[in-house]
């Protein structure tokens, strides 16, 4: 068995009483911190997801600098879509591009469900290397894109506030669509199988779009294939499964086999609670600009929300990824305070 020093994460996905709850940040590993930044300048986006390295070492950067209790590998929900067999670009400006996006039944001819562990094998290595150099020191989140999420992307082409494109995709072809879902959902279940081999100690699934969908379509186009995923590995790894902006969903996504459900900020701590019954370990919820507010304004904010929220079954992060001109020093009084937290 391994030895954590640090396993509050872990505590908190158990539901065990804790002094005070973990903290992580979405987006952690990334543009905020001056180290992420100078690495940028020297090698492109994928090179940094492909070099197990250098995923590494920004892997581990927000640990060392910022002091969080976990560490997220450092990778991309849209290395999953390359796999499959689409070109996928991250262009500075102006997010992911997909030149060649499904939009008709001909187009599914280039996707095809991957021998990941040929495809994503840097993805394992990074984990295996960051495992190693952690050396228990605080646990390890793999993730991946909900299938959702990932479908959004390869029809719509490109990031969108709506993904109209591919919203109407769906409902135009939904046998097309629930294709496409079912081999994401496919690809995505051995991927997380390796991911959790290579040392990931849980899991986030990131469903950053399930919040374009009305309430039956959430049930079935997020719900169903994210159910089937959790199933797929919740015997042998914790999940926390992170639906942007479907709070309408919260007591349906207790039936998933998560055993964390990450938030938003557009739901009272009390609300998620009575949704949830008060049996699920939540994860959020701190709007990501109010790391731009003064730092007693953000100490203020998070002895507010692990009040609201209690410090069992509660584990403090924002609501969704940091922003990139978040200053060094408020990401890491945002830990601090919750680090100072006693109750
Ligand atoms: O959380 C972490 O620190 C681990 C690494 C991680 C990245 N992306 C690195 C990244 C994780 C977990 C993700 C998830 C991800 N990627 C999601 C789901 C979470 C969410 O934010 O909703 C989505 C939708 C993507 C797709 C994606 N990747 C977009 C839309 C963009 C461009 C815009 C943006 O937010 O930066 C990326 C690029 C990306 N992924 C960067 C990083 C650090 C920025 C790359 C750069 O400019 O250097």
């Amino acid at each position: 068995m391994h030895k954590f020093k640090n396993d509050l994460l872990l505590e908190a996905l158990r539901g065990n009483s804790l002094s005070r709850p973990p903290v992580w940040i979405m987006r952690q590993a990334g543009r905020y911190l001056p180290g992420y930044r100078s690495l940028r300048e020297k090698y492109s986006f994928f090179e940094r997801c492909e070099n197990p390295e250098l995923s590494t070492e920004i892997t581990l950067q927000p640990v060392e600098e910022i002091g969080v209790d976990a560490a997220i590998i450092f990778s991309d929900i849209l290395v999953v879509p390359r796999a499959m067999g689409m070109e996928v670009q991250l262009v500075p400006q102006r997010g992911p591009v997909i030149p060649n996006p499904i939009r008709t039944e001909n187009d599914l001819k280039m996707l095809s469900v991957p021998d990941v562990k040929d495809r994503l094998h840097f993805v394992f290595e990074a984990l295996r290397l960051t495992k190693e150099t952690l050396n228990g020191k605080v646990p390890l989140i793999g993730f991946a894109g909900a299938p959702w999420t990932l479908f959004c992307y390869m029809v719509q082409g490109e990031g969108s506030k709506t993904f109209e494109v591919a919203r109407s995709f769906l409902y135009q072809y939904p046998q097309l669509a629930h294709k496409v879902l079912e081999m994401i959902a496919r690809t995505t279940i051995t991927y997380l199988r390796e991911q959790i081999k290579a040392g990931a100690d849980c899991i986030q699934l990131f469903d950053s779009w399930s919040s374009v969908l009305s309430p039956d379509m959430f049930e079935r186009v997020s719900l169903y294939y994210n159910q089937r995923i959790i199933e797929a590995l919740s015997e042998d790894c914790p999940v926390i499964l992170f639906a942007k902006g479907a709070w309408f969903g919260l007591e349906k996504m207790c039936d998933t086999g998560a055993v964390a459900l990450g938030l938003d900020w557009n739901i009272r701590p009390e609300t998620a609670r009575e949704m949830t019954g008060n049996k699920m370990t939540l994860q959020g919820n701190m709007d990501p600009a109010k790391l731009l507010t003064p730092i007693p304004e953000i100490k203020r904010e998070v002895t507010k929300m692990i009040e609201a929220f209690g410090v069992e079954n509660y584990i403090v992060n924002l609501g969704h990824g940091i922003l990139s001109n978040t200053p060094v020093d408020h990401a890491r009084a945002f830990v601090d305070a919750v680090k100072a937290y006693h109750s």
